[in-house]
């Protein structure tokens, strides 16, 4: 039996924010955003969106498409979490009107989480086949002003839908994997932004790449040039870049840029999306346009702390016919500009307690956080 991701789509938020503007208006050079960093623009959340309501249409795009009343689990993978308690994806499950034969659940571990969720699905429908599993990624990046991180920024969800005879790629059997107890980046209880040492990130996030690498080939003895394509997790795209050339120089072979290009084309505009950053870089490396059938895709995914996972995909026969980039153009055109000072108020105005609060109506997407009555999160579908 082959298994894999049989569907996706993805959401990203209502604004949009220049690198330019924020290059203007903090007096750096432009180049260091879109050379340094590779990023040109990220998506910013409206008061009345989160990571609820950027899931719910991300899994809806998938659900008006495929039969809902396979769905057994909802695995919603995020580190921007809502809620201490009740996992995100509940609030999900109700917005959709998903039935109540579901299991539902919320995965962490920073921005790995995505593929353990992925895996656990793998796992779930290897032991019942006719079970389909939406795994949702989404989450909000948000750095303190002035950091390094703050151009860094982004949102977005991807969810996907795993069953068996999957229309889009089969996830193969066999991952390298790597846990490092690192402080490179965390978030403690009592801060809505994340704290980080810049450096040692890197150093963490390559010495991960290679590492899970390293247990990839000694799993399945796998060489580097059985893989078509690579996707490494793109807090920002340069990232990818230096982990791919870090791996090229450990194996010993050179290994073009080509193999990642496309899979950076979103995420130089959405910015880190923490667990849906890697998936973006699979989706858009499907919607390259590239003749990609029995092709296999190397891809990596990292969450500081750190855990990192090496895994492999192979594109299935026909699997072009299945994708909606028109979903991701629209998803991204639609966005509207702020600017420096627009996206500095909202920074500032988040709301990160959960004091009773009306949200304004600003987003135009098919779900919206109304705000917070009595402690509790309110969403409204308008679809
Ligand atoms: P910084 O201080 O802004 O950057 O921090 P820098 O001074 O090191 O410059 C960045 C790059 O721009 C350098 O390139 C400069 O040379 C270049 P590099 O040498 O690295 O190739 N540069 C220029 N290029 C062209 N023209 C110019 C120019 N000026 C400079 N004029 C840092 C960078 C990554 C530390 C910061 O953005 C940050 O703290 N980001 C957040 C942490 C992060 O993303 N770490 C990545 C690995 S950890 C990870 O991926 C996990 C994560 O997603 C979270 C999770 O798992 O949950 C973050």
């Amino acid at each position: 039996m082959i298994i894999g991701i049989h569907d996706l789509d993805v959401a990203t938020a209502h604004y949009v924010l220049d690198l330019d503007e924020m290059a203007q208006a903090l007096g750096v050079d432009p180049a260091k955003y879109e050379k340094g960093l590779g990023q040109d623009e990220f998506s910013v959340p409206a008061p009345d969106e989160d990571i609820v309501t950027m899931a719910a249409e991300a899994a809806s795009r998938v659900l008006s498409r495929n039969d809902r009343t396979r769905i057994r689990s909802v695995l919603f993978a995020t580190e921007t979490g809502i809620d201490q308690s009740k996992a995100a994806g509940v609030f999900v499950h109700g917005l959709l009107g998903l039935p109540h034969t579901v299991r539902t659940v919320e995965f962490k571990q920073a921005c790995y989480s995505g593929t353990a969720a992925l895996q656990a699905a793998v796992n779930q429908v290897a032991r019942y086949p006719e079970d389909q599993v939406l795994v949702i990624t989404a989450d909000v990046a948000r750095y303190a002003v002035g950091t390094g991180g703050e151009p860094t920024q982004g949102a977005g969800a991807v969810a996907m839908l795993v069953a068996a005879d999957p229309n889009l790629v089969v996830i193969e059997p066999g991952s390298g994997v790597y846990t490092s107890d690192v402080n490179d980046f965390w978030r403690p209880n009592d801060s809505s932004t994340p704290f980080v040492e810049g450096k040692l990130s890197l150093d963490a996030y390559m010495d991960a790449n290679v590492g899970a690498w390293d247990d990839l080939v000694a799993q399945r003895g796998l060489s580097i040039t059985d893989i078509d394509r690579f996707m490494h997790h793109q807090p920002f795209t340069k990232m990818a870049r230096k982990a791919h050339s870090r791996l090229a120089e450990h194996v010993g072979l050179p290994l073009g840029d080509d193999l990642i290009e496309q899979s950076m084309v979103y995420n130089r505009r959405i910015g880190n999306s923490y667990t849906a950053s890697l998936y973006f870089g699979l989706v858009a490396q499907l919607h390259a346009g590239d003749a990609l059938e029995g092709r296999r895709l190397g891809l990596f995914s990292y969450g500081s702390g750190s855990v990192a996972e090496f895994f492999t995909a192979v594109v299935q026969e026909g699997y072009s016919d299945y994708l909606h980039p028109e979903n991701v153009t629209q998803s991204l055109d639609r966005r509207v500009p702020l600017t420096f000072e627009e996206y500095r108020d909202l920074h500032a105005n988040y709301i990160g307690e959960s004091d009773n609060v009306e949200t304004p109506i600003v987003t135009a997407a098919p779900f919206r956080f109304t705000g917070i009555t009595d402690r509790v999160r309110q969403y409204e579908a308008r679809s």
